[in-house]
């Protein structure tokens, strides 16, 4: 199935990996241990879980929105552990009913944090009962219907919702209004990424020199679930191949042999750029037509190549469609017209 070979990405942002012990210990505890330098947006953080704590109140409810693998989740898991309320890990699109949701929600006590991932995907009977919880802590549970319906009134303990999303555009007003903090992650520049490569290595006891962090970094889509994968996959060939350490050459024969190329790309991108300069002369091009071509998700396309490609200013998006630019061009050693459209803009985000 094409959604599978796309899970066995070594690039993919996705959380094919993530329950193993190595990456489960990898993970940031503190806010302290995730700040690799995001500045405001952390900040921003801290200030609201402190003040909350001075306090003793309860956390506004936190929306995080951002590509896979840049630590939504870890963060949930942060807060929840800032806040010393217990953590409860949801996911949108498997609540399917409104009365999983209350029970849920009456399960709560006063400072838990109730996570839940893929938000937009919550079935809208589902959220709607998310707005007085949110709101005002109570919710209006209507069993039976028709003339037999009833409403049973419940209240419950003050909570905070964290929801992550992927899509935070798909998002209706009413629920995104009823998050007090909005936090957008954006991807890792090079020099956070080492950070986190050199934090990672310490942790797994391995030798890492510096260049060899610098590469693992540039390779890794400014995604840190990426950087510890490659990492994992480098020391495992610095161990067969070489004497376990990483140095500049041996992670960038690493990389080359994992088919990763300087710029982080996999053969998946690979066949995107291709399809769209081959067969659609460069684009514009839908990227629904673009997924029927490659015989992939469009989901797919869309959460885990297109972003980064976005990013680095290899496609564009403009009315008509997507579009590869010069350096997409030049990247693949693919000389040819790669027109650039007249006011298009670079790099618009995905919402
Ligand atoms: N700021 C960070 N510093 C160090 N490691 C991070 C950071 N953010 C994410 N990670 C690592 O990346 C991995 C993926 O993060 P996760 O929170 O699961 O991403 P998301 O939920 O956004 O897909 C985690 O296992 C964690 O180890
Ligand atoms: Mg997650």
């Amino acid at each position: 199935m094409a959604d599978e070979g796309a899970r066995r990405r070594l690039v993919a942002a996705d959380e094919q990996d993530d329950d193993t012990s190595a990456m489960v210990a990898l993970r940031p505890q503190t806010l302290t241990e995730y700040d690799v330098g995001q500045g405001r947006l952390i900040e921003g953080l801290r200030v609201a879980i402190t003040a909350a704590r001075q306090r003793e109140d309860v956390l506004d409810h936190v929306l995080l929105d951002g590509p896979p693998g840049l630590g939504k989740t870890t963060l949930a898991h942060i807060i929840a552990n800032e806040m010393g309320g217990e953590f409860r890990m949801h996911s949108g699109p498997a609540l399917e009913r409104a009365s999983d949701l209350v029970g849920l929600l009456t399960n709560l006590g006063r400072g838990d944090i109730m996570f839940i991932d893929e938000i937009h995907r919550l079935p809208s009977v589902v959220e709607e009962y998310l707005y007085s919880a949110m709101e005002d802590f109570r919710i209006d549970f209507v069993v039976d219907s028709g003339p037999y319906a009833k409403t049973i009134p419940l209240e419950l303990e003050q909570f905070t919702l964290v929801g992550a999303t992927t899509r935070a555009g798909l998002l209706t007003p009413p629920l995104r209004n009823r998050f007090g903090i909005f936090h957008h992650l954006d991807f890792y520049t090079p020099e956070q990424l080492v950070k986190i490569v050199h934090r990672s290595a310490l942790i797994l006891e391995v030798e890492l020199q510096p260049e060899g962090a610098g590469q693992i970094a540039c390779r890794s889509r400014g995604t840190p679930r990426v950087v510890n994968r490659l990492l994992r996959r480098v020391r495992d060939y610095a161990q067969i191949m070489g004497d376990g350490r990483i140095d500049g050459a041996i992670a960038t024969e690493a990389m080359e042999a994992l088919g990763v190329d300087e710029q982080g790309l996999d053969d998946l991108d690979r066949k995107y750029l291709l399809a769209l300069i081959d067969y659609y002369h460069g684009g514009p091009a839908g990227v629904t037509a673009i997924a029927a071509t490659l015989n992939e998700e469009t989901d797919t396309l869309e959460d885990v190549v297109e972003p980064y490609l976005l990013k680095i200013g290899f496609v564009i998006r403009t009315p008509r469609g997507r579009m590869a630019t010069k350096r997409a061009y030049a990247h693949l050693g693919i000389s040819g017209p790669a027109p650039e459209p007249p006011g298009a803009q670079v790099n618009l985000p995905l919402q």
